[in-house]
């Protein structure tokens, strides 16, 4: 039996690519309407997806409106309200929300958290993000972004006080024995009393342990403080791996910082975001893909370029080679993949503008069958554990995998054909932790 690999499909926003609202056929407004949500989401459980990632941003993408305007990221669901509706029309699939260590707090984050894993009954995860747009420091009162290095010693912290705050309440604290009016064992609270240098929560949780101990940890940053912070904490990584060269390089990165931190390297599981165009013939996807980037306009490749920079590339000229431009405290990982590639390739301005614009990263866009290769080597060749979909348009986009490549990947053994247990712990075959101060 060949390893299987785990499926994360990534639907905020439904597509990254910006030209997805308007591909032939698209729902221009999926991104921001439940009923089509609700449909994709059946559709992917059906198709046995591990879980359902709702990226988020606390603030509209940093660009001038002239660019913005054609955007379909400005209005989307926050992911807690979202994801509590989906649970209620889905009964398998993992539902991963992406909170803020930099802008949200972590007695908010453990509560919502626990809350959504109650209420899906043990299918809940959190994308721990530190938050690279330094725009959402002026929605929270904030002049200054906090430094990339500091993000990251919050964000260890702000973990710490999460999972204590998950283990208030051993598992079978709430006795509720009618007869002596005892609701709950008070030898089965603990109470965190966290004191450290950027929090000060005392607890304990106003609500009962979460049904998987704690909800799946996902990590995506993929800097040096992003990688230690994965290997210290994470269960699954969605990472940005372009080439399978990168890939299996960072997977064998993260997994020897794990066993250099004591954890055993299968705890964890790396899913890298591709990005999928199934045609029925190779011809046929990448007519799709070239259609697809067509319309993306220049003004808006321009910016995306610029904020995947984090230095504003406008000004240059766009038909000469990119200049060296200074250093910044927003994502790390992807801006040196862009400079990296600028060189490597000596591509103009427009034509990184164009591949931005456009999706840059890790694509896969062939038949069922070439695309299954693809991810069958990445999984060979331990690139990753499986992928975390990102599709070019819905519904077409995302039922072309779901019909086409997921049973190919069946067939080959590679992907389950059902679930076997009910919770997101079970699909991703992770263990249930321990609750370090009760067993
Ligand atoms: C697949 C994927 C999904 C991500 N989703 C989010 C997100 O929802 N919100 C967010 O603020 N950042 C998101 N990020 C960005 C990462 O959390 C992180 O900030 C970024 O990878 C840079 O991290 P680094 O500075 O450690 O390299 C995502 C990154 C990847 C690769």
């Amino acid at each position: 039996m060949p390893r299987q690999m785990h499926l994360g499909a990534f639907l905020r926003p439904i597509s990254i690519h910006t030209g997805a609202w308007r591909y032939p056929g698209a729902w221009p407004d999926a991104n921001f309407n439940l009923a089509p949500l609700k449909r994709l989401i059946r559709t992917l459980e059906a198709a046995k997806f591990d879980a359902f990632f709702m990226a988020d941003h606390l603030a509209v993408l940093n660009m001038p409106t002239d660019a913005l305007k054609r955007s379909h990221t400005v209005t989307s669901f926050e992911p807690f309200t979202l994801l509590s509706a989906l649970s209620q029309v889905t009964e398998r699939i993992g539902l991963v929300a992406t909170a803020s260590t930099t802008y949200d707090g972590p007695f908010h984050v453990a509560r919502r958290f626990a809350s959504l894993d109650h209420l899906s009954e043990g299918r809940a995860g959190w994308n721990v993000v530190t938050t690279g747009n330094p725009e959402t420091s002026h929605n929270f009162g904030n002049e200054e972004h906090l430094a990339h290095a500091d993000r990251y010693v919050r964000a260890r912290e702000f973990y710490d006080v999460v999972t204590g705050l998950w283990d208030s309440w051993a598992d079978d604290a709430f006795v509720r024995d009618v007869n002596s009016g005892i609701f709950f064992d008070p030898a089965k609270l603990h109470v965190l009393n966290h004191r450290g240098p950027a929090f000060s929560v005392r607890g304990p949780l106003n609500i009962a342990r979460p049904v998987q101990g704690w909800p799946v940890i996902v990590q995506a940053g993929a800097s040096e403080a992003g990688r230690q912070l994965a290997a210290e904490t994470a269960e699954v990584i969605f990472g940005a791996s372009s080439t399978l060269a990168d890939g299996r390089a960072f997977y064998a990165d993260v997994k020897a910082r794990m066993a250099a931190v004591g954890r055993d390297p299968d705890d964890l599981k790396i899913l890298p975001a591709a990005f999928v165009v199934v045609g029925d013939t190779a011809a046929e996807a990448k007519l799709k893909r070239d259609r697809l980037d067509s319309l993306v306009h220049y003004d808006s490749g321009i910016r995306s370029l610029s904020i995947a920079l984090d230095y504003d590339v406008s000004a240059f000229d766009p038909d000469g080679p990119l200049p060296d431009i200074p250093e910044s405290n927003a994502s790390k990982s992807a801006r040196d993949r862009m400079v990296a590639y600028a060189r490597a390739t000596g591509a103009t301005i427009r034509q990184l503008a164009a591949k931005v614009g456009s999706y840059a990263g890790l694509a896969f866009v062939g038949t069922a069958e070439t695309i299954a290769n693809q991810m069958e080597a990445w999984l060979e060749e331990r690139g990753s554990d499986g992928f975390n979909v990102m599709f070019p348009f819905v519904p077409g986009g995302l039922d072309d995998f779901t019909s086409k490549v997921v049973p190919e990947l069946q067939r080959r053994g590679l992907f389950r054909s059902d679930y076997v247990g009910s919770t997101l712990r079970d699909h991703l075959g992770l263990s249930r932790p321990a609750n370090r101060f009760f067993e």
